[in-house]
């Protein structure tokens, strides 16, 4: 399997790695299959993303994809994050080999699982505004 020097450079060295003790919006998501589990802190102040961290319980690709997430969403308004897909994950990356596609999934919604957090926090429902969490299945 060949790796990207930018996924090998965010799994030996992840941006991000650790909590925020009182973060605005915190998600856990797990993909039942492999076991990875990754959970994403974010500091919000008005509607944008101050900070963000991250650990992950899992495999390398899981690792850097989460590391790229929150590069790509801090100092960005909830609605660009809102609109981070698991494809720009893996462009940032230089790519992925197939089989950790689903890497990238866990990524793309351990945020939106956050932002779904921040907005219950705030009593507004989440679903309209983020859509379902869905755990990714493979
Ligand atoms: Fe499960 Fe990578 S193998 S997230």
């Amino acid at each position: 399997m060949q790796y990207s020097e930018k996924v090998l450079d965010h799994f030996s060295n992840p941006r991000n790695v650790g909590e925020i003790e009182d973060a605005d919006g915190v998600g856990e998501i797990g993909n039942a299959k492999c076991g990875d589990i990754m959970k994403m802190y974010l500091k919000i102040d008005g509607s944008i993303i101050t900070d963000a961290k991250f650990k992950t319980f899992g495999c390398g690709a899981a690792v850097a994809t989460s590391s790229m997430a929150t590069e790509l969403i801090k100092g960005k308004s909830i609605d660009d994050a809102l609109k981070l897909t698991n494809q720009a994950v893996v462009e940032a990356l230089d790519g992925l080999p197939p089989v950790k596609i689903h890497c990238s999934v866990l990524a793309e919604q351990a945020v939106r699982c956050a932002l779904s957090d921040y907005y219950t926090r705030q009593g507004i429902d989440p679903v309209p505004i983020v859509g379902e969490i869905k755990e990714p299945e493979e």
